[in-house]
């Protein structure tokens, strides 16, 4: 059966659909020795011969799902310039190399996936997909709830307009307050944005839950293996890709 080169790439292990896309065009793919640079290339998984950065792709054994909880102080990329420590320096134990889904910031504490099923990441990073992701954040000030109709309404931060979102008042002080944050898009540091946009800066964040999975009682900086239905749920969730 032909596939794109990417999804066959993302099938193997080596990194989500979007990013192998990337590995293509910066032309480190080559496909029976030849050089691969288009997107639209189709290949075959039995027969053709894949290479990135010329090692030779070989089938995967086991596909892994893993729920980690990352603490504040480590990054969700594979490497960083800085040599901070990532979330791969957390599950050393497992032997399959797995790749965050998506991100958290450096300084948000929560849940994350890691797996080596390409995809699922796809399917659930997605933009179209808009996956409910829960944090519950300790903001300045008092939020009000005015604060909570701006949120659902959409708020501007930069010059993106966010999509309607759940705030839910925890509790609120002069000082401070605890809410809880609903929203399905993933822009970049949205939910710190989205409340220094109603005056109230982010002070502590964590995220909570991924649509129904959620932390549990997992211990900061402890794992475990997503189940079977917690799987099949996530691919569901995901949706069909159609490509
Ligand atoms: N929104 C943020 O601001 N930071 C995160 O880590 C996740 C969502």
């Amino acid at each position: 059966m032909v596939e794109r080169l990417q999804k066959v790439m993302a099938e193997y292990g080596v990194a989500s659909r979007r990013k192998c896309e990337e590995l293509i065009t910066e032309g480190r793919v080559k496909v029976n020795g030849q050089l691969v640079t288009e997107l639209g290339f189709k290949v075959d998984k039995e027969q053709d011969q894949i290479e990135v950065d010329s090692k030779v792709l070989k089938p995967q054994e086991k596909k892994v799902y893993v729920l980690l909880y990352k603490p504040v102080g480590y990054i969700t990329s594979a490497k960083d310039q800085f040599n901070r420590p990532t979330v791969l320096d957390l599950v050393q134990d497992i032997k399959e190399r797995v790749f965050p889904v998506g991100r958290l910031d450096y300084d948000t504490e929560g849940l994350i996936i890691l797996t080596n099923d390409g995809e699922l990441t796809y399917r659930i990073t997605h933009p179209k997909h808009n996956i409910d992701k829960t944090y519950t954040a300790l903001v300045k000030g008092r939020v009000t709830s005015e604060d909570v109709v701006k949120f659902r309404q959409g708020l501007l931060i930069e010059d993106y307009k966010t999509s309607p979102s759940k705030l839910y008042i925890i509790k609120a002080s002069l000082e401070s307050s605890l809410v809880s944050i609903t929203i399905h898009e993933g822009k970049n540091r949205q939910v710190r944005k989205m409340c220094s946009a109603i005056g109230h800066d982010v002070i502590t964040l964590k995220r909570i839950s991924i649509g129904d999975i959620t932390l549990g009682n997992l211990q900061k900086g402890s794992w475990r293996m997503l189940t079977q239905p917690e799987i099949d749920y996530l691919y569901k969730l995901g949706g069909n890709t159609n490509d």
